[in-house]
């Protein structure tokens, strides 16, 4: 496989993570060496050079940076729950300025940031609200109400103040559930018995392997400025009709157009035609009868 990353360094943020691990294992087969960083020793982690520190440590960040041709920034508390309101908010914006701002004060040219889907608010919103519009895009407005949605919303700004100021190209992703084939499988059969909870994310998933592509074409794809994209599968992981579930569960909410099938409610344009990304792992469900 011959890629523009071979020989290229990249550093990679919280690659023991679930996407790190598997993005260090792919850009590493595409012939880049990869700068492993992570605060967690793990032997699984196999890479040219790994680096124990904290992303906020502005001597761990400048070590790290070292020799890197782009970045790939996962480090973060994934979710609300992962600590307490100011270690996740501080954590996660702390470590995105101060990666972005070294990155881009050394002239390094790229990187790919994971902003979350959770970046508009809505599906940790506390109250029972609704997106505004499906399918849910870029544009689509906000509703944030906890610490993890405000931290990426808090993010995509510094990916752009880090543009604007160095004119380092970012690329963030606003991920959907990103997880195994076999969890998303057994997240899509608990939709089968309940698909209320999906809602507000439209029932988006993403196969981590399809992340670490994803990420691939964040480092590799023709483009400049800093730009935010959904990415996901382009079907739902619940075994329904997207227009039925939307029936059912977002009755007042305006559709811009018409689904078919299983089709997510996220528009996937600004990925497809910039990155050229399309998911290549999709789960085998059936469509059944939604009986509400
Ligand atoms: N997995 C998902 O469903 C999902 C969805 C949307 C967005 N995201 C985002 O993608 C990124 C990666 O998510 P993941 O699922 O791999 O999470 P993860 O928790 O598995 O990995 C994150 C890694 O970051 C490390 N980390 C945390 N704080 C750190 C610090 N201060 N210094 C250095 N390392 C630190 C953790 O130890 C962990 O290994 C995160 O930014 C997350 O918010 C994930």
């Amino acid at each position: 496989m011959t890629s523009s990353l071979s020989g290229r360094r990249v550093l990679v943020t919280g690659a023991a993570g679930r996407i790190g691990s598997v993005t260090t294992r792919h850009l590493t087969e595409l012939g880049a060496l990869v700068t492993a960083f992570t605060n967690v020793q793990d032997d699984e982690l196999k890479a040219d050079r790994i680096v124990v520190g904290d992303t906020r440590s502005e001597q761990d960040v400048a070590t790290a940076l070292e020799g890197a041709d782009a970045v790939v920034h996962l480090a973060a508390l994934a979710h609300p729950g992962a600590g307490t309101p100011y270690d996740v908010y501080t954590i996660n914006v702390v470590s995105t300025f101060n990666v972005l701002a070294q990155a881009g004060a050394l002239g390094v040219e790229r990187a790919v940031v994971a902003s979350s889907i959770n970046a508009f608010g809505v599906p940790f919103n506390p109250d029972d609200i609704r997106p505004a519009y499906y399918p849910l895009d870029e544009k689509i407005p906000s509703d944030v109400a906890d610490w993890y949605s405000l931290s990426k919303q808090n993010d995509e700004n510094t990916c752009r103040m880090a543009w604007r100021r160095w004119g380092i190209d970012v690329v963030a992703f606003r991920f959907p559930h990103v997880n195994t084939a076999e969890i998303l499988q057994r997240q899509a059969e608990g939709y089968g018995e309940k698909p209320a909870g999906g809602v507000r994310e439209g029932w988006a998933y993403l196969d981590t392997r399809d992340a670490a592509y994803a990420i691939e074409l964040g480092l590799t794809a023709t483009l400049s400025g800093a730009q935010t994209f959904f990415v996901a599968a382009g079907s739902t992981n619940a075994p329904y009709e997207t227009e039925a579930l939307l029936d059912a569960f977002a009755p007042g909410v305006p559709r811009l157009r018409r689904f078919t099938g299983r089709e997510v409610p996220i528009d996937l344009t600004a990925a497809r035609t910039v990155l050229g990304f399309s998911a290549r792992h999709e789960l085998d469900l059936p469509t059944n009868h939604l009986e509400t």
